[in-house]
C-alpha cells in the first residue's frame, strides 16, 4: 500500500521524537462544526501558569490531575489494570475535538447518562472510564487523586456555558450508528495495510523499555468489553478522526467501520457487569451492547463467553452499583 512506507518510518521516528509526527502526510481532514454549536478553547499549561486568578495550591491540583490523565500507567495495579493511559484514546491532553474531548462532562454534569440508567456526578463519570476503558478500578470518591482528575477536567472547561450541550467536536462520533455492511475480512486487510505497523500484528501494541508506545486494540491489556470503544460506531469515528496517527481522515468512512468491526471482533477483558452469562449480560445491557459485538458469534466464536478479566483482579467495582432517589 502507498503509505506503508510513510507509516514505518513514522512509527520509527515516533520512538525517537513524537514530534516528528506533528506534519502529517495527507491533508487533515476532520468534521465541521454545525451552526450554532459552542465551540471551545480549552485552556494550555502556558495559560494555567499564566493565570494569577487560579491559587498556586490549585495550579498544583490541576498539574496532579493532567499527570494523572496523561501517565496514568504510574497507577498500574492500583486504578489501571491495562495498557492504556486517559490520553491513549483522549488524544491531546484531552482537549482535542473530534478526540472525545474530556471537559464537557465538567459543563453538562450532573445529568443522567443512558449507560447506567441514572444521574451522574462528574466524579462518576471519570470512574467509568477507569473501571471499563482502563479495565481499572477508580480512585475513590473525594479522595485527593479524584479531586486532581476532577480538577484538570474542570479547569480545562474554563469559559464554556455550563448546561450548554449543543457543541462542537465533542465525543469521536460523527459517522453516526447507522452502520453499514460489515465485512471481517475487509477490516482484517485494513488493519493489516494500516494499524499492523504501529498495534501489531495481534493488536498486542509496542512497548520500549517498559514503556507504553503504541496501545494495545485488543486482548488482555486492551479495554473491557464494558468500555465505550467497543461500540463498533464509536471506535469507527475514532479511527476515522484520530487513526492512523498524524493521518486523520485518511481512512474512508467505509474503511474505518470495516476496521473497527475487526478490532471489536478480538477477545478482551470481561465487562465488569457480567452476570455470569454473557448472553444474559448482553441482553441486560442491549441499549450498549446492540453497538457491540459481544455476546455474538463471530467466526465460530461466541465473543466474551469467559470469565477473564485481564490483569484485573476482580469483577464489579461498587462505584458501579445503581442509585434511586426513590
Ligand atoms: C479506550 C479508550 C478510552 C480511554 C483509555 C479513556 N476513555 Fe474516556 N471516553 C472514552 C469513550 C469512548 C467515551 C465516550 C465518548 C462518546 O460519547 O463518543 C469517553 C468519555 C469520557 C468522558 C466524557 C466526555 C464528555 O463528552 O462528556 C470523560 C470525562 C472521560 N472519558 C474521562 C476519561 C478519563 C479520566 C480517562 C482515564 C482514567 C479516560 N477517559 C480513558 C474512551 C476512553
Ligand atoms: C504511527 C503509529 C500508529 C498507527 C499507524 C495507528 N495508530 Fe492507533 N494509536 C497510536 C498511538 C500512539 C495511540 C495512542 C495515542 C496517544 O497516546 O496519544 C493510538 C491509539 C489508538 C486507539 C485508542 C487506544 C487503544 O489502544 O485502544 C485505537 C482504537 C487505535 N489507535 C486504532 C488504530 C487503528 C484502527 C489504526 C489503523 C487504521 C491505527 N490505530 C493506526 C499509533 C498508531
Amino acid at each position: 500500500m502507498k503509505m506503508k512506507h510513510t507509516i514505518s518510518l513514522l512509527a520509527g521516528l515516533l520512538v525517537a521524537s513524537p514530534a516528528a509526527l506533528a506534519q502529517p502526510e495527507v491533508p487533515v481532514n476532520l468534521p465541521e462544526f454545525k451552526e450554532g454549536q459552542y465551540v471551545h478553547s480549552a485552556p494550555t499549561v502556558e495559560d494555567l501558569m499564566n493565570d494569577d486568578s487560579i491559587h498556586p495550591e490549585l495550579k498544583k491540583v490541576i498539574l496532579k490531575g493532567r499527570d494523572m490523565f496523561m501517565n496514568t500507567q504510574q497507577f498500574r495495579g492500583e486504578y489501571v489494570f491495562n495498557d492504556m493511559n486517559c490520553k491513549s484514546c483522549h488524544m491531546g491532553e484531552g482537549r482535542k475535538n473530534w478526540s472525545g474531548p474530556v471537559w464537557p462532562a465538567a459543563t453538562t454534569l450532573p445529568d443522567f447518562r443512558g449507560k447506567n440508567q441514572h444521574v451522574n456526578s462528574l466524579g462518576e463519570r471519570i470512574a467509568g472510564c477507569f473501571s471499563f476503558s482502563m479495565n481499572g478500578k477508580p480512585p475513590a470518591y473525594g479522595s485527593d487523586d479524584m479531586l486532581a482528575m476532577q480538577a484538570y477536567h474542570q479547569w480545562l472547561a474554563k469559559g464554556a456555558p455550563v448546561y450548554e450541550k449543543n457543541i462542537g467536536g465533542r465525543g469521536f462520533s460523527h459517522l453516526g450508528n447507522e452502520k453499514p455492511e460489515l465485512d471481517y475480512e475487509r477490516g482484517k486487510q485494513v488493519y493489516a495495510e494500516n494499524c499492523a505497523v504501529c498495534h501489531g500484528d495481534n493488536g498486542q501494541g509496542q512497548k520500549k523499555d517498559g514503556q507504553v508506545v503504541f496501545p494495545p486494540l485488543w486482548g488482555d491489556h486492551s479495554y473491557n468489553w464494558g468500555a465505550g470503544m467497543t461500540r463498533i460506531f464509536t471506535a469507527a469515528s475514532f479511527i476515522k478522526n484520530n487513526m492512523p496517527l498524524g493521518q486523520p481522515g485518511s481512512l474512508t468512512d467505509d474503511e474505518a467501520w470495516q476496521v473497527a468491526n475487526y478490532i471489536n471482533s478480538q477477545e478482551r477483558p470481561q465487562d465488569p457487569r457480567y452476570t455470569g452469562d454473557v448472553k444474559e449480560t448482553r441482553e441486560k445491557f442491549l441499549n450498549f451492547h446492540k453497538h457491540t459485538n459481544y455476546g455474538t458469534v463471530v467466526n465460530g466464536k461466541l465473543l466474551g463467553d469467559h470469565d477473564n478479566t485481564g490483569d484485573k483482579p476482580f469483577l464489579k467495582p461498587d462505584v458501579l452499583q445503581s442509585r434511586t432517589f426513590e
